[in-house]
């Protein structure tokens, strides 16, 4: 099978998803679209299937700023005491059927890219994620680390581990 990576379009089916997490699930399907199309607050890249166009998986980014200070971190100490701008990865699924063949690491993939091309073209310092307990080891694998405090995290919402790359950890990566 070979996977492509795309932006969601209006006419994709998103109503078969199923990841496994009810959550991840439940905002494919209702809020991925009016996200990217309607209030343009987030967008959702797609793995998809290149010859039938079925839905692998997903990820949803959005722009977003991090207090540095707060997060205490070595590789941030020379920027300066305001919010910086990050790439934040909101959401990433794969459905049940396609778990364990690459396709979560494809997509990560494409959001380190993503961040290089924020990077030149409005500046970007890292990728954040939310990490679920489940996923902390998925993003381990790619050097992700875990941020101790992180100004912007929700408190409701504790069964979360941020987690960070910085763009020098990614320009290593992806060299
Ligand atoms: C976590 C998830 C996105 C991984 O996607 P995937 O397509 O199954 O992962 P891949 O096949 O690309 O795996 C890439 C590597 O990560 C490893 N990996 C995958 N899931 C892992 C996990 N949960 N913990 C540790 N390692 C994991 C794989 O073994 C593989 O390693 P290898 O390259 O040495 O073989 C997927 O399992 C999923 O959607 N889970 C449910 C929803 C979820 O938890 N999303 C994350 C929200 S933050």
């Amino acid at each position: 099978m070979k996977i492509e990576i795309r932006k969601l379009e209006k006419r994709d089916s998103r109503a078969d998803f199923s990841s496994g997490d009810i959550e991840i699930d439940r905002f494919f399907i209702k809020f991925a679209g009016q996200n990217q199309f309607k209030h343009k607050i987030g967008n959702t890249y797609l793995a998809v299937d290149s010859s039938s166009q079925n839905i692998l998986g997903y990820a949803t980014v959005t722009s977003s700023s991090m207090n540095i200070e707060a997060l205490e971190l070595s590789e941030f100490k020379k920027f300066p005491n305001y919010p910086l701008p990050v790439l934040r990865i909101a959401r990433l699924g794969v459905d049940k059927r396609y778990q364990s063949q690459g396709v979560g690491g494809k997509l990560l993939k494409k959001m380190l890219y993503l961040a290089i091309e924020l990077e030149e073209l409005v500046g970007c310092v890292g990728v954040f994620v939310d990490a679920k307990d489940d996923a902390v080891d998925f993003y381990k694998k790619y050097a992700f680390e875990i941020a101790p405090v992180v100004d912007g995290e929700f408190p409701t919402r504790p069964i979360q581990t941020v987690m960070y790359l910085s763009m020098k950890t990614i320009h290593k990566i992806l060299k």
